[in-house]
């Protein structure tokens, strides 16, 4: 196990009455990137302006390599930043814009231009070193961005939505990147951002938050596959959450009841969140991916079946969406289905569904996950 460089606890943030931070513990290993993704006002920014030392915690406290700074200047922090509007010095060159930090720390003058040709060089421009900012892409100015803020090589580089102003082409490109030379300098990385895409393609870890609160901390797959709560299993990727029941659970597997689903014993899920227990309703997350469309009978054993008609066919270039109603999911006769996502790689040939037909879904226990709140 690694020790922690970045460690964060009981830290909180009040505005007024308002708490924009709750009570937050987090510790980001050495050589790290951890994403705090979460929607608009989740607390992001709050959490990263702490730890930066440009805003002052109500309480908790913050150790960088094991040295308290919680109340130390952002300067003694030891800590590089970049944010959305990269915030380049327009009166200088790309090379000065570079070197001020270096100026800052007062280097020695032939070794600051060293380091700033090779920060230059693992962004991949050695050649705009003369240019003002004005005369660089916005991909560009964001890369002379990143080299300004690593050229000291600070030990944690903390990005606030660094990439939310690139379109995004640009933005893919970016963050491919980024990761590159995170591999390369091994530098610990906390990054912003709401994108959930983003997180997932970046990140060793992702802290998703919720109104002030951490909701989740895991890899991008603990997360995905395996979420605790309908709010992770709804922000990351498209969900399809079901009504259910649970008759009975066995570690990490439930049996639950649920209407529309044939048979006594219901079907099966797999559970992360030790709340589920027996007797209490729950979700059934499916992901649309891994529910397979069949035109009825030769389903396998021990694969849980509801029926739907079809409301609406997508093409998403590589992806097909099928969107559907269940008769029987809302419960009621009468009352409106509920809607699902179905999804499948795109057919050369074509699709062979009709609206308004009426669809078997299956899916694999292993592939359900029974979520309580
Ligand atoms: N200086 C301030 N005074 C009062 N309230 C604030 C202040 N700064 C932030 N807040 C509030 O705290 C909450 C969290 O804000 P924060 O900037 O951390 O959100 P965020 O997760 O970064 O959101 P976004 O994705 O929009 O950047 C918000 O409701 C915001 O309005
Ligand atoms: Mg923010």
């Amino acid at each position: 196990m690694t020790v922690a460089n970045l460690q964060v606890s009981g830290l909180s943030k009040r505005y007024g009455d308002f708490v924009a931070l709750a009570p937050t513990d987090l510790d980001v290993a050495q050589g790290e990137f951890l994403t705090l993704l979460g929607p608009s006002g989740s607390g992001k920014t709050t959490l990263l302006s702490l730890i930066a030392g440009l805003s002052q915690p109500d309480a908790g406290a913050i150790r960088i390599n094991g040295t308290d700074v919680t109340y130390g200047a952002p300067y003694e922090r030891d800590i590089g930043m970049v944010f959305q509007n990269y915030a380049l010095f327009p009166h200088m060159t790309v090379a000065e814009n570079i070197a001020f930090p270096l100026q800052m720390r007062r280097t020695d003058a032939q070794a600051a231009r060293k380091m700033v040709m090779s920060a230059l060089e693992m962004v991949h421009l050695p050649h705009v070193a003369e240019r003002y900012p004005r005369e660089l892409s916005g991909g560009q100015q964001q890369r002379i961005a990143l080299a300004r803020c690593m050229v000291y090589r600070p030990s944690i580089i903390l990005m606030d939505e660094p990439l939310g102003a690139l379109d995004k082409k640009l933005r893919d490109h970016m963050q491919l990147e980024i990761k590159r030379i995170h591999r390369e300098l091994g530098t610990t990385i906390v990054y912003v951002t709401h994108d959930q895409e983003e997180a997932m393609t970046m990140s060793d870890r992702i802290c998703l938050m919720n109104a002030g609160e951490i909701a989740q901390l895991g890899t991008p797959d603990d997360l995905y596959f395996r979420p605790t709560s309908v709010f992770v299993a709804d922000f990351l990727g498209e969900s399809n959450l079901l009504d259910a029941t649970v008759l009975e659970r066995a570690g990490d597997q439930v049996r639950v009841a649920m209407a529309g689903v044939e048979g006594a014993s219901g079907a099966e899920a797999m559970v992360y969140d030790p709340q589920v227990e027996r007797g209490r309703a729950v979700k059934l997350l499916l992901r649309p991916q891994n529910l397979h469309i069949h035109d009825g009978g030769g389903v396998g054993d021990g694969v849980a079946t509801i029926s739907a008609r079809l409301t609406d066919i997508m093409v998403t270039g590589g992806m097909t969406k099928l969107y559907l109603q269940s008769s029987v999911m809302g419960g009621q006769a009468g009352e409106v289905g509920k809607s699902l996502v179905a999804s499948f790689p795109t057919h050369r040939r074509g699709n062979r569904f009709e609206i308004g037909q009426t669809l078997g879904l299956a899916w694999r226990a292993d592939d359900a996950v029974a979520i309580a709140g």
